[in-house]
């Protein structure tokens, strides 16, 4: 049996980097506790997945992560974020190796998008289908000439799995193209609506719209509609998209916007049983805003045609409001006849608990819209049967979708039902929680203001710097967390992290809990 000393933590980078492997290669029960009675780790019950857990060889990035980074940013640079490079042949379930041969527990799972994992066998089994290799080779333009399947794999796959009362669902490429044609079906319904008031059928378009629309003008173009989007908020990069989107400057500086409004979004205080009175208090403060614009633009004759937001604020920083909150915003969009758009692009496909993130709210009545992606392995939307555009090609791409990732979402769904993932993720997201408390107590400067719905956890540091050093080190020591907002932590893990990863999840967090503590208070 050995253990990790406070000398260890004192070691350099490399002998910390040691003791890791060592723990990760060795064979051990897992009934245990990970801790000897001095508090220290205690090696020998270290969980590992039979020789398949956190294996460390290197930091991240390590020699030859950078040698591909110096050729890839000649190449220019993917986007210029890159922090690894993978071996995806090598990786597998919920451990990514990396190119240096680093085997990391995966807790962000490529931005919460894979839904089990790497090299899945469920997945690789339909990925030797001859129809998959056909679709694969060849392409379709699902708007124009999709396969004959295409009927059957969407009732095998979304519409089996869509939220109460939707019964229409469009593929796209990725969440922003989703959200972006929601927010043209959401104007071209709001147009219909007011041509309908004019006794005008929807399609009824004057020779002024006809030929203004051509050069941006009104009253072909409506610009004077908007949709309202929220403070933290994130729904993707592209031009109507990152309107709504609020989460970082980085994304928006020197980007023509729309001048659509804003509200605020609550900003609760942890723990929320201790600040019942004041978030309450936040929240309708934040909706009387939100009604004052409504009531503000339609005063001015420029009305709001929709409202988008996410069930939990991702990329800002996992925010949260209460179902009240939300039922509340989809009361309104039905006073003024917006359309209430629910972003489910990093929320959806079981990792809240539940298939939809929103379904916890109880709403009597489905949102208008259901923006999906990520797990749900392309982008899309469902809608309400009055969102039906009008026209063909009103909502259109080349290929509106990909045939290919139908077929693996289907396998994906019945993996979820066959292994019971739902519960799993449940049961994972509440063992999590109180792993976090626990550390709360222990390292507050750390871990404070924990939240969370399934799986989709965070919690706060007390400063960026706090946070990015924890984030570094857990890489460094072989758990991969996202970060967002401005200090926190989040845990996007796969849908089939289990159990006995949390635990191994466990052991690496206190103990580098302890380190970067300890390092802290010998400065
Ligand atoms: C809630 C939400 N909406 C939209 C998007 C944009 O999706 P994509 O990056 O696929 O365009 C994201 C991406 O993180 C997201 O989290």
């Amino acid at each position: 049996m050995a253990s990790l000393s406070p000398s260890c933590f004192r070691q350099s980078t490399s002998h910390f980097f040691r003791c890791i492997a060592v723990r990760a290669t060795s064979q051990v029960s897992q009934g245990s506790m990970p801790f000897n009675h001095a508090g220290m780790i205690n090696l020998a019950v270290t969980p590992v997945l039979n020789g398949k857990g956190i294996d460390m060889k290197t930091p991240v990035p390590g020699p030859e992560t950078k040698k591909l980074m110096d050729k890839l940013n000649v190449q220019g640079g993917m986007g210029g974020a890159v922090t690894l490079f993978a071996d995806y042949s090598a990786s597998s379930g919920c451990y990514m190796v990396d190119a240096d041969g680093n085997r990391i527990l995966d807790m962000f799972s490529q931005i919460a998008s894979l839904p089990l994992g790497y090299n899945h066998p469920a997945l690789d089994e339909v990925a030797k289908s001859p129809l998959m290799r056909t679709l694969a080779h060849s392409r379709c333009a699902l708007g124009l000439m999709p396969p004959k399947e295409l009927p059957q794999l969407l009732e095998d796959t979304f519409l089996k799995i869509a939220p109460k009362g939707m019964t229409r669902v469009q593929t796209m490429l990725c969440g922003s193209s989703a959200n972006e044609n929601v927010f043209k079906a959401a104007f071209f319904r709001f147009r219909a609506k007011q041509r309908e008031q004019l006794g005008l059928g929807p399609t009824d378009f004057t020779s002024e719209e006809l030929e203004s629309c051509m050069n941006n003008q009104m009253p072909g173009c409506a610009n004077d509609l908007s949709i309202m989007s929220f403070s933290g908020g994130f729904h993707g990069r592209t031009l109507g998209a990152l309107t709504c989107t609020h989460s970082k400057t980085v994304h928006k500086i020197d980007v023509p916007a729309f001048d659509w409004p804003t509200a605020p979004f609550p900003k609760l205080q942890y723990p929320l049983e201790d600040h019942l009175e004041q978030n309450a208090a936040e929240e309708r403060s934040c909706l009387q805003v939100a009604r004052q614009l409504f009531q503000g633009r339609q005063e001015e004759g420029r009305p709001i045609a929709g409202m988008i937001i996410e069930p939990i604020l991702s990329e800002g920083g996992d925010l949260h409001a209460s179902a009240r909150f939300f039922e509340s915003l989809q009361h309104m969009c039905k006073d003024f006849g917006a359309a209430f758009i629910v972003d489910e692009v990093q929320t959806g496909v079981c990792s809240s608990g539940q298939m939809w993130s929103h379904e916890a709210w109880g709403l009597e009545e489905s949102p208008d819209f259901v923006c999906f992606s990520k797990k749900a392995l392309l982008g899309g939307y469902y809608y309400k049967d009055e969102f039906q555009p009008p026209q063909g090609y009103r909502i259109f791409n080349t290929w509106m979708g990909d045939a290919t990732k139908l077929l693996l979402f289907r396998a994906v769904l019945e993996t979820v039902e066959k292994e019971g993932l739902q519960v799993v993720v449940r049961e994972v997201g509440q063992k999590l929680t109180t792993i976090l408390h626990e550390a709360a107590s222990a390292h507050p400067e750390y871990v404070r203001n924990i939240r969370g719905q399934g799986t989709i956890i965070a919690f706060d540091c007390a400063s960026p710097e706090h946070r990015d050093s924890l984030a570094s080190l857990l890489r460094n020591t072989g758990v991969l967390v996202g970060t967002n907002g401005t200090q926190s932590i989040r845990f996007r893990p796969s849908l089939n992290f289990t159990l006995e990863h949390v635990t191994e999840f466990q052991v690496v967090f206190q103990d580098s809990l302890k380190q970067i503590s300890f390092g802290a208070s010998a400065k």
